[in-house]
C-alpha cells in the first residue's frame, strides 16, 4: 500500500486471489495437497516454462509488465524445492525445441512440443524427489477454435505418455491444467494421478495463484462452470457444430448439464458445479421463504473439515415436466461463502426468482404462447455440491399454471427444423424425443415499418451545444435537430484501429469523431478489448486478469466486483470509457475457440458474472460494451454462419445472461456479432437489438458492431457497406472505419437516409442512444477539460514507464512528413515514441541522417528502431561516425494505416537530422 489511490501491488494481490480461486481441483487422492513445505518437487511438461496467461486474439493481446509463470511462482515462493536437475534437462531440450510463436493472427499453435520422456530420466527423477507436477499447456482463441484433435482438446501421444509414466514411476503426482477451456479428460482414468486441477490461464499473476492453492495457503474453492463428458460427440451440440454456412441448436435448451443431468447422467466425467477442498463443509436448509415472485433458501454451512476454507453453495430447481418438457435441474441461484474456519458456521441467504424457474413457451401448448410460465406442479428445490450431489431441501407447489410474463413473438426461425424434447420412457426415465420447433409468424422488418419514430425538424446550428442537454437546458430533441445529413452518417461511424484522436493503440474512437460533431460539444468515447485487461497496441503496459472461464469458476460475484473495479480504475487513467468486454457467450461446446474469453454453459452464472464487473467498473464511473450479442458461440466462419435456434431457447439460455447483465448489472454499452442469427445477421436485427434488448429489457444505451461486421436485407446476404441496415434496427454504431468524415468503407447512410431505405428519424434515434450514453461517459468531462478529484489522483498515479506514451506525439502522412529533429530525445536511456497514421494502408519508409560529431575512436552509440513493439533495426555508430551518413528503412503496410514507431537511445551523443516518413 503506498497511499495511492490505483496501486498495482493491490492490484496484483487481488488478481492473485482471483486466479486461485477459479482454481478447480478435482481429484486429490491421498490427499496428497496440500503439499507441505520444502517438499521436493520434479516437474514435467514444457508450460512451466511458457504459462499462457491467457488465449489469443483480441481478448489476449493485453501488455503486460510481467507474467509470472508456474516454475517462476514456484521458485519465486520458495515453498517447495524445485529439482533442478528435471529442470536443467528441459532448458537444454528446449533451446533445440524453441516456443513457436506462428506467424501473424490466429496462427500461434494450439500447443507446443513436448519433450519425450525416457522410462530412465523418470525413474531418476523419482529417486530425487518427493511428487511430480505435470504441466498441460493450450490455447485458442479468436479465429482459431479448438480442435476435436490431438494438440487440442485431446492430449497428444507425447503427453499421454509423458503423464503415464511419471503416475508409473512417482507416487505423488499432481496434473496442473493451463488451459482456456475444458478438455478431453479420459487419461485420468487410465493413468490415475494423484491430483488434478484445472489452473486455467490465470492473467500475469496467475503462477502465483497456483502456488498458493498448491502450498495450502489458499483453500481450492473452485467449481465447475462447464459440464466436462468422455467425449466431445457426448456433447448434444457437438452434432450441429462447426459447419461452415449454419448450424441447427437441435440440443435446444439441452445444453451442458441441462442435457446430461436429463437424459445422459452416465455419459458425464465431472458435473456442473463440481471441485474439491482441501476441507469439507455440511450445507443444511434453514428455511424455504416462498413469496410471490421468489424463493429464498436459507442454507446452514459448515466447515467440518480440517482446513478453513469457502464453499460455493448451489440451488437447483427441478420442474415438472409439464407440457413444455424441462431440464431435469437448472441452477437458480448461488453463493460463495466467507472463509470459513474448521467448525465454524455461517447462514447463507439465496434469493432464487421464480423467472428462472419458469419456461418459455414458444408454441403455445400451455396456451400462453410467447410468455414465461410456471406450469402446475411440485417444484423442487435442491441444494448442493454439484448439480449431482445436490439434495432434495423441499419444493414449492405451483396449484395452477401461472403466467410469468407475456411478450411477443421474436427472432423466430424461419427455417424448420427438430429440436429435442424429453418423453417419459419405462419407470418414468425420460429419453430424447424430438419435435418441429414453432417458425416464425411475424415479419421483424414489417414491425420496424410499424415503429419508427417521429422525425425531428432539421434546425441547422443554434449553437446548442450537449451542454445543454445535460444541464437541462435544452432537450436532447433540439440539440439533435441541429445534425446534418452528413453529420448523423459520420456520428454513426467509430473510427479505428488504434485511432489517432483518443488513446494510442485501442479498438476505437465514437462519438465526436468530425470537427462538425465535436463543435457540438460531443465528446469523443473511446473503447479497448478486453475482457481479460486493456489491448492497447502502443506499447502501453496494462494489467491481464485471469480469463473468463477462471474467474467464473471462483463463483464469487464480490471478487469479481473488487478486481473489476481496479480495471475501472486503469480504464479511466487511460482515459478510455468502455472495455470490450465481458465476453458473455454461453459454452454451448468445449471446441469454441473463444470460451476462454466466456463464463459458463449456464446463463445465470455468465449474467452474474457480468454484472459483477460491470458493478466493479461502474464505481470509477467507466464501464463494459458486453459481448457478443448473441450467439457467437464458434469462430470457424464467424462472419457467415447462421445460428438456427429456436426463441425458447434464445430466450432461456443465450439471450439470458445479457438480460441479467442489462437488468442487474446495469449495462449500457453491447457489442452485435460478426454473423447471422434466423436469418438476420445481428447488426441488422430488429427483433434482437430494439424488441427485446429496448423494449423488453428497457435498455438504454448504445450496439455497436464487431469490428467490420456486416448487416443484410431481409432475405439477402451480407455487407459492410450496409450501415443504414443497421441503424434502422438501433446498431447505433458500425465499428470501425479510419476516416469517418471520408466514409473510408463506402457505407450506404446516405442513400440510405435520401432514398428512404432508412427513416433520418431512425439515424437521429441513433445519434441520440449515442449522445445519451457519452453523457454518462468520463468523455464528456475530458471534452469540457474537466479534472475530477479522482482523475487527479489517478493521474499522480502514472508509472514512470508510462510516461513516454504520455509524450507521444502523431505524424500524419499524406505522401511525405518531416520529422523535427527536436522531437527525437537522443539523450542515453531515453525513447521517444512516435504514433503514424497513413491516409491508406500503405508501405511507407522511413529515413535519417545521424552522426556522431564529437567522440572518440572507440565510441559507440547504440539506437534502436521499434515498430509496434519489435524490433526494426539496431544501429550502432562508432568514433568513425563522425560525418552524416543515411539510413533508410522500409516499412510494409500496417494494420489500419497505424502504425507506432519508437527510437531507443542506448547512450548519449548521436545527432539526427532529415528525418522523414514517406509513402512509397
Ligand atoms: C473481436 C471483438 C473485439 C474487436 C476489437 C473483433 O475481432 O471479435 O471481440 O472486441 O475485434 O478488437
Amino acid at each position: 500500500m503506498n497511499g495511492k489511490i490505483f496501486d498495482l501491488n493491490e492490484y496484483a494481490a487481488k488478481a492473485r486471489e482471483a486466479a486461485a480461486e477459479g482454481i478447480v481441483m478435482l481429484k486429490n487422492d491421498g490427499p496428497l495437497l496440500p503439499l507441505s513445505k520444502d517438499t521436493k518437487v520434479a516437474i514435467f511438461g514444457r508450460s512451466q516454462f511458457h504459462y499462457y496467461k491467457s488465449g489469443t486474439g483480441s481478448g489476449g493481446m493485453v501488455n503486460t509488465r510481467y507474467v509470472t509463470g508456474i516454475l517462476e511462482a514456484l521458485e519465486a515462493e520458495k515453498c517447495f524445492v524445485v529439482n533442478p536437475a528435471v529442470k536443467a534437462v528441459y532448458e537444454s531440450w528446449m533451446e533445440e525445441h524453441p516456443f513457436e510463436v506462428g506467424d501473424g493472427w490466429a496462427k500461434e499453435p494450439w500447443f507446443q512440443e513436448e519433450m519425450p520422456l525416457e522410462p530412465e530420466f523418470v525413474e531418476a527423477a523419482s529417486k530425487d524427489s518427493d511428487a511430480a507436477i505435470i504441466v498441460i499447456g493450450r490455447t485458442a482463441g479468436e479465429d482459431q477454435d479448438n480442435k476435436a484433435e490431438e494438440g487440442s482438446y485431446l492430449l497428444t501421444k507425447t503427453e499421454l505418455n509423458m503423464i503415464s509414466e511419471v503416475c508409473k514411476v512417482f507416487k505423488h503426482t499432481i496434473v496442473l491444467l493451463n488451459v482456456g477451456n475444458t478438455i478431453d479428460m479420459k487419461w485420468v482414468e487410465a493413468s490415475n494421478p494423484s491430483s488434478v486441477l484445472y489452473v486455467w490461464q490465470g492473467g500475469q499473476e496467475g503462477g502465483s495463484g497456483i502456488v498458493d492453492v498448491l502450498s495450502g495457503k489458499v483453500t481450492p474453492s473452485g467449481r465447475l462452470t462447464d459440464t466436462i463428458a468422455r467425449n466431445i460427440e457426448d456433447y448434444p451440440s457437438t452434432a450441429n457444430y462447426g459447419d461452415d454456412k449454419r448450424n441447427f441448436y437441435a440440443e435446444d435448451i439441452y445444453v451442458g448439464y441441462r442435457y446430461f443431468e436429463t437424459f445422459a447422467k452416465e455419459k458425464v466425467l465431472y458435473p456442473f458445479g463440481f471441485g474439491m477442498s482441501y476441507t469439507s463443509f455440511e450445507r443444511k436448509l434453514d428455511k424455504l421463504v416462498e413469496t410471490r415472485d421468489k424463493v429464498d433458501v436459507l442454507v446452514e454451512v459448515t466447515n467440518t473439515g480440517e482446513y478453513e476454507g469457502k464453499e460455493v453453495v448451489q440451488i437447483y430447481c427441478e420442474a415438472p415436466q409439464g407440457r413444455l418438457g424441462k431440464p431435469a435441474r437448472v441452477l437458480c441461484g448461488f453463493a460463495k461463502t466467507k472463509i470459513l474456519s474448521p467448525k465454524e458456521s455461517v447462514i447463507v441467504k439465496i434469493s432464487c426468482p421464480k423467472y428462472l424457474f419458469s419456461s418459455y413457451d414458444d408454441s403455445g401448448v400451455t396456451g400462453h404462447r410467447y410468455s414465461y410460465v410456471l406450469e402446475e406442479g411440485s417444484y423442487g428445490i435442491y441444494i448442493g455440491r454439484d448439480v449431482r450431489q445436490a439434495e432434495y431441501a423441499g419444493s414449492i407447489d405451483i396449484a395452477e399454471l401461472t403466467m410469468v410474463e407475456a411478450l411477443k413473438e421474436a427472432m423466430a426461425p424461419f427455417v424448420s427444423y427438430q429440436r429435442m424434447k424429453p418423453a417419459a420412457g419405462e419407470g418414468g426415465q425420460l429419453h430424447v424425443a424430438y419435435e418441429e420447433v414453432p417458425m416464425g409468424t411475424v415479419d421483424p422488418m414489417k414491425r420496424r415499418g410499424e415503429n419508427i419514430p417521429k422525425e425531428i425538424a432539421y434546425t441547422g446550428d443554434k449553437g446548442l451545444k450537449l451542454e445543454d442537454v445535460s444541464e437541462g437546458r435544452t432537450s436532447m430533441e433540439d440539440f439533435i435537430a441541429q445534425l446534418s445529413d452528413e453529420d448523423l452518417c459520420c456520428i454513426v461511424r467509430g473510427e479505428g484501429m488504434c485511432s489517432s484522436k483518443v488513446t494510442p493503440g485501442t479498438a476505437g474512437a465514437f462519438g465526436g469523431v468530425t470537427g462538425r460533431l465535436s463543435a457540438f460539444g460531443i465528446p469523443l468515447g473511446c473503447c479497448a478489448d478486453g475482457p481479460s485487461g486493456i489491448r492497447m497496441d502502443s506499447g502501453t503496459y496494462a494489467f491481464a486478469m485471469p480469463n473468463g472461464t477462471c474467474l467464473a469458476c471462483s463463483f464469487n460475484e464480490e471478487l469479481l466486483k473488487e478486481l473489476y473495479e481496479f480495471e475501472g480504475m486503469e480504464l479511466r487513467k487511460n482515459n478510455i470509457d468502455t472495455l470490450l468486454g465481458p465476453g458473455m457467450n454461453l459454452h454451448r461446446n468445449p471446441l469454441n475457440g473463444r470460451n476462454f474469453e466466456y463464463f459458463s454453459e449456464d446463463p445465470l452464472v455468465t449474467g452474474k458474472m457480468a454484472a459483477a464487473q460491470l458493478k466493479g467498473m461502474d464505481k470509477y464511473g467507466v464501464t463494459g460494451t458486453i459481448k457478443h450479442f448473441v450467439c457467437n458461440n464458434q469462430e470457424h466462419s464467424r462472419n457467415e454462419v447462421e445460428a438456427v435456434i429456436s426463441e425458447r431457447a434464445l430466450r432461456e439460455l443465450y439471450l439470458k445472461g445479457f438480460e441479467i447483465a442489462v437488468k442487474e448489472g446495469g449495462a449500457y454499452s453491447i457489442m452485435s456479432t460478426y454473423g447471422p442469427v434466423n436469418g438476420f445477421w445481428t447488426a441488422s436485427n430488429y427483433d434482437l437489438l430494439t424488441t427485446i434488448l429496448r423494449g423488453e429489457w428497457g435498455f438504454e444505451g448504445i450496439v455497436m458492431t464487431d469490428w467490420w461486421a456486416r448487416g443484410n436485407e431481409p432475405g439477402g446476404p451480407a455487407d459492410v457497406k450496409n450501415t443504414s441496415a443497421m441503424v434502422r434496427c438501433q446498431n447505433d454504431l458500425f465499428m470501425v472505419t479510419t476516416d469517418s468524415e471520408k466514409n473510408t468503407w463506402q457505407d450506404d447512410s446516405m442513400e440510405g437516409i435520401s432514398g428512404g431505405k432508412t427513416a433520418r428519424a431512425e439515424f437521429q434515434r441513433s445519434a441520440m442512444n449515442l449522445c445519451g450514453t457519452l453523457m454518462r461517459m468520463p468523455a464528456f468531462l475530458r471534452s469540457r477539460g474537466i479534472e475530477t478529484e479522482l482523475d487527479k489522483q489517478l493521474k499522480e498515479c502514472i508509472e514512470e514507464d508510462e510516461k513516454e506514451l504520455l509524450e507521444m506525439r502523431i505524424v500524419k502522412v499524406e505522401t511525405e512528413t518531416e520529422i523535427p529533429a527536436e522531437w527525437i530525445d537522443t539523450q542515453k536511456g531515453k525513447s521517444t515514441l512516435l504514433q503514424v497514421v497513413l491516409v491508406e494502408e500503405d508501405a511507407s519508409r522511413l529515413s535519417f541522417s545521424c552522426r556522431i560529431p564529437s567522440a572518440g575512436e572507440l565510441s559507440q552509440i547504440p539506437l534502436s528502431i521499434f515498430r509496434d513493439k519489435q524490433l526494426l533495426k539496431m544501429i550502432t555508430l562508432t568514433g568513425k561516425d563522425s560525418e552524416w551518413r543515411t539510413e533508410i528503412l522500409d516499412l510494409e503496410p500496417a494494420f489500419c494505416s497505424t502504425y507506432f514507431l519508437k527510437f531507443y537511445f542506448g547512450q548519449s551523443g548521436m545527432e539526427i537530422k532529415d528525418c522523414k516518413i514517406e509513402i512509397v
